[in-house]
Parts: structure tokens; sequence; C-alpha cells
């Protein structure tokens, strides 16, 4: 799905700004604070229900509103079908509203399905040097929009596990009880730990690709490791750390451990790449997502990229911006300098420019900013 139209009331400082979105490369320019991560973040919001920036969405209301409204219009670009969605958050509501297609969805996986976003800003780019934690975070949005499977895997495991953590914090175990959960968590352990791999081995060929043109990089490996010891299955591993589990009260081991080790030449990547050359090895994981995703579901992601001349140097960013292009599916990027953003383009004409300016947004003509 495209976003075709964006439509902002009391959001942050966008008091009431419009735009009407190209489906390929759109440039949103402006100066510091004029709200440009504002739009990302609202277009963020259309897929996950969340932001990027605040855990409350209550800070998201503009100081001087009492709700903020994002409305958004969307088309599939090779049916035309249409949609919307609809967002409201109210200073003193329990929660925030949602609508789609005039409806409440059935939960936010519903929002993520119907619009993948992935977003590139500063903490995207420290995906490498993050916490593992953020690395599974990379791996499941991929998982989640190409095996079908997985969500319910994924809910049902988090039940179990809850439950087994809960069952060891308690003087005296039922076992009967404790054989039930170990079960569940053992089963749908596995399968998550099952996806995950089979996604990452679809993965890597395409992350090695793009790694290629973006940088002469070699022998950058990614290993999925699953979370519990390599020599026995899920299920054998909790009983034997049943005694240890115990006395931690919680499940040390298993797909909720899960890590992605990346390396260069067999060297942990963040111990020996520069910060430029990790950012490269993001944008080339990155772009094998949406590639992937593509290629899998037939369905486009929308790439949002905060400050990409902050972010790339002037020849990485070019390599990067030519594989976004390649990849023919919705981009909106900001910058604070037309100039930069100029150059980064083969036909900086062909885009969709827009002037970000105390919190209005204006389509503009690249030749009257630049
Ligand atoms: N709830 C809010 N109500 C009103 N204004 C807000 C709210 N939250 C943030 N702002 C302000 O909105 C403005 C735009 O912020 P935003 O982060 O979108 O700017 P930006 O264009 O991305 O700037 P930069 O180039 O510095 O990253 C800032 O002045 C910020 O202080
Ligand atoms: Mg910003």
């Amino acid at each position: 799905m495209a976003l075709t139209r964006l439509k902002l009331t009391a959001f942050r400082n966008l008091l009431d700004a419009e735009i009407r979105p190209a489906s390929g490369i759109n440039l949103l320019i402006g100066m510091n604070a004029s709200g440009k991560t504002s739009v990302l973040e609202a277009i963020y919001l259309l897929s996950l229900a969340r932001s990027f920036r605040s855990k409350r969405l209550k800070t998201l209301i503009h100081h001087d509103e009492g709700a903020f409204t994002v409305f958004a219009e969307f088309a599939q670009p090779q049916t035309q079908i249409k949609t919307t969605l609809g967002i409201q958050r109210q200073q003193h509501a329990p929660e925030t509203e949602i609508l789609f297609q005039g409806q409440k969805p059935q939960g936010v996986a519903e929002l993520a399905r119907h619009f993948p976003v992935q977003l590139i800003n500063p903490d995207a780019f420290r995906l490498l040097e993050g916490s593992p934690k953020d690395r599974r975070q990379f791996l499941d949005w991929g998982v989640f929009h190409t095996q079908p499977l997985f969500m319910s895997a994924w809910q049902r495991f988090q039940r179990a596990l809850r439950q087994r953590n809960s069952l060891l914090r308690h003087a005296r175990i039922d076992p009967l009880e404790l054989r039930l959960w170990d079960q569940e968590v053992a089963t749908t352990g596995e399968l998550i730990s099952t996806l995950r791999a089979e996604y990452l081995d679809r993965l890597r060929p395409i992350f090695s690709q793009f790694l290629m043109r973006l940088t002469e990089l070699q022998q950058i490996d990614i290993h999925y490791q699953r979370g519990w010891d390599k020599q026995v299955d899920l299920s054998s591993y909790l009983a034997s750390a049943l005694a240890k589990d115990k006395e931690q009260g919680f499940t040390q081991g298993g797909p909720q451990r899960a890590e992605l080790r990346v390396t260069a030449s067999g060297r942990l990547a963040v111990d020996v790449l520069s910060r430029g050359q990790q950012k490269c090895v993001v944008s080339a994981l990155k772009l094998a997502q949406g590639a992937l995703l593509a290629e899998q579901t037939g369905q486009h992601c929308t790439y949002i990229i905060d400050d990409l001349p902050a972010e790339l140097d002037i020849q990485h960013r070019q390599l990067f911006c030519e594989l976004l292009e390649e990849q023919n599916t919705q981009v909106f990027i900001t910058a604070v300098e037309a100039q930069a953003m100029q150059q980064d383009w083969k036909h900086p004409d062909r885009m969709a420019w827009f002037h970000v300016k105390h919190g209005k947004i204006q389509p503009t003509q690249f030749s009257s900013i630049s």
C-alpha cells in the first residue's frame, strides 16, 4: 500500500497540515524544528500505532490542544484499491481511537500488515551496537511479514513463557502445570526459531548483493543464535535448566534470548567496522528486508528515512539512493538542506519535493528550493 494522503491535526507542531505524497520518492526539506521528523512519526504511527520517539502518545498532542488526529488514505498502485485509516488520541480519553476502513481493527497487526514501514533513523543505524532485543525486533519484522504462522506462535509463546516464569517464582510448583507450560513454550519456541532461521537464510543472499553495491566490505556474515544450547531441543533444554531457572525466577534460555551475530571476517562487526561501514551494513539489511518482502508477498514497504545527509557521506548516499530508487517503492526522506539531497539523485526533478516550514507542508518544485 502507498500512502496517498496524510492529514495531520494538532500533531506535535503540525497544527493543520496535509500532504499528498507520490507513490515513489518524497523528499521533505525544512529547517531544524520545522516538523520533518514529526511527519515521519505520523507515518510510522499508521503502521504500528506507536511512536518511535515517545512511549506515551499523549505527548504527541500539540501543547495547546486536547487531541491529535492523523488521517490517511492509501492506494494499492497495481489494483488501485483504496483504504482509509484514522488515529486519534485525546488528552483525557482512556485509549487511542483507531478506525481502519471505518471500523475498529482487530489488532495492531492488522495495521502493520496493511502498511509495512521500515524506519531508518539514527537509532536504526545503531542496530549492530544496540541490544540483542533491537536485533530480534529487526529480524521479527521480516518474519512477521513473510511467515503467516509467526504471529500466533509468538503470542502463544509469550503467554506460555509468562505463565512458566510466574510458576518458577512459587515456593511449590505443581509438576503437571509446569509440564503443560513447558510443552507450550517448547512447541511454539521451536516453531519461532525455525521460522526465524528460514527467514534469515532467504535474507542473507539478498543482503550480500546490496552490501556489494554499497561498499567494498567483504566477508560480512550473519549468524542466528537461537537462544539456548545448540545440542538439544528446547523441551530437553527446559528440563535440564529447571533448577537454575527456579533459582533465578525466570526462564533463562529460549527464543526470547535469540541473537543475530553480525561478523566481519569472523570478528564481531561492531568491534571492527567503522561507524560509516556499520551504517552501510544496516542500510543493506533494511533494503534486503524490503526486497524480500516484495519478492515473497508482492507487497512493498514504505521507507521513512530521517535526515539522510547527516548519516551517510555523499558517495554512500548516492549508492544508497540508487538502490532505493530501484526498489520501486514509496520513500520519505527528510533533510535540512535541499542541496545535499539534490546531489543524491540522478534525476532530482523526478522526485516529489515538499517544503516543511513552521508546521506547514507545501509541495514545491525542486528548482524553487534548490
Ligand atoms: N506536543 C508538541 N506540541 C507542539 N510542538 C511540539 C510538540 N512536540 C514537539 N514539538 C515541537 O515541534 C517542532 C518540530 O519538531 P521535529 O522534531 O518534527 O522537527 P524537525 O524538523 O525534525 O527538526 P530537526 O531538523 O531539528 O530534526 C519542534 O519545535 C518541537 O519542539
Ligand atoms: Mg528531525
